[in-house]
């Protein structure tokens, strides 16, 4: 589905602020596959995701998303493909449109018919139905601003809107990190939800060990833009946050730092 193929990322090449972000990284991500990514402050994470979407071209190394070479496609047009949630609730909707006009917007935006066609009664349905799952009231409050709608309400309405018109892949950057527990767990709850209904591929980046364990079925450990651990199948099973430390201080000879990470859930 997507390799990323020994891709480098060196930020400020040459100056005392120079930064290896992504150092001779390689991933394949297997369709179907749910991973969780955690790892220190600064290891890459956050730029492993850019790179997918293409914020930027690597330095080195080759990107590829389902057998085509996207390397080098700039990122508006890697969006129909691939959907992106970040921390920020503000992030992935338009504040002063409505809840109906911000799913037409990603609607027509992935489609296929352009974004200058229109929204039918057959499609405000959709979007009607769709809200619904959430369970959070939505579907009665479809012309209320965005704006209006709480942190945990804005990112359940951002998940819809990456995975309206299914995306070959879906990156997931902290997206539950800036809300109240409660929050927290209803959009996790939701992500895994429609995560698995659809059959999306999804790379969730969490600081939360606890899910890192136990959601999906393969955990990722980076450190200094490289992966430390990759656990899948057999050897995830029954595996424990107190294993995953141990597993990355041998691999790293040092312990996991990360200022805002979990322990339990
Ligand atoms: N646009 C940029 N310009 C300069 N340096 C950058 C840029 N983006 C990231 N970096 C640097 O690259 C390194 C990796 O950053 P990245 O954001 O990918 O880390 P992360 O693993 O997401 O960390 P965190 O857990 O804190 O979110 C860091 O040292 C960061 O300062
Ligand atoms: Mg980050």
């Amino acid at each position: 589905m997507l390799i990323i193929d020994d891709v480098s990322k060196t930020f400020n090449p040459g100056t005392v602020n120079e930064k290896k972000a992504l150092d001779h990284f390689s991933l394949t991500v297997e369709d179907g596959d749910f991973i969780t990514i955690v790892g220190s402050n600064g290891a890459g994470k956050s730029t492993l995701f850019n790179a997918a979407a293409g914020m930027f071209y690597p330095d080195s190394g080759k990107i590829m998303l389902d057998g085509r070479n996207i390397t080098f496609v700039p990122d508006y047009q890697r969006a129909k493909y691939i959907g992106r949630l970040f921390q920020d609730p503000l992030k992935g909707t338009a504040p002063h449109m409505t809840i109906e006009e911000n799913l037409a917007l990603a609607y027509l935006r992935a489609g296929t018919s352009g974004i200058f066609s229109r929204i039918s009664r057959k499609d405000r349905e959709k979007f009607r139905e769709q809200l619904k799952k959430l369970d959070m009231g939505l579907e009665d409050r479809m012309d209320v601003p965005v704006g209006m709608l709480s942190g945990g309400q804005r990112q359940a309405l951002t998940l819809l809107m990456a995975v309206i018109v299914p995306p070959k892949i879906l990156l997931l950057d902290e997206h539950t990190a800036a809300l109240d527990p409660a929050a927290a767990e209803k959009i996790m709850k939701l992500t895994e939800q429609i995560v698995g209904e659809n059959r999306i591929t999804c790379l969730m980046v969490t600081h939360n060990l606890h899910q890192a364990v136990s959601v999906g079925n393969r955990t990722l450990m980076m450190a200094d833009g490289h992966i430390v651990l990759d656990l899948k199948g057999e050897e995830r099973k029954g595996l424990t946050i107190e294993d995953l430390l141990m597993m990355f201080r041998r691999g790293e000879g040092k312990d996991l730092d990360n200022d805002r990470i979990l322990l339990s859930d």
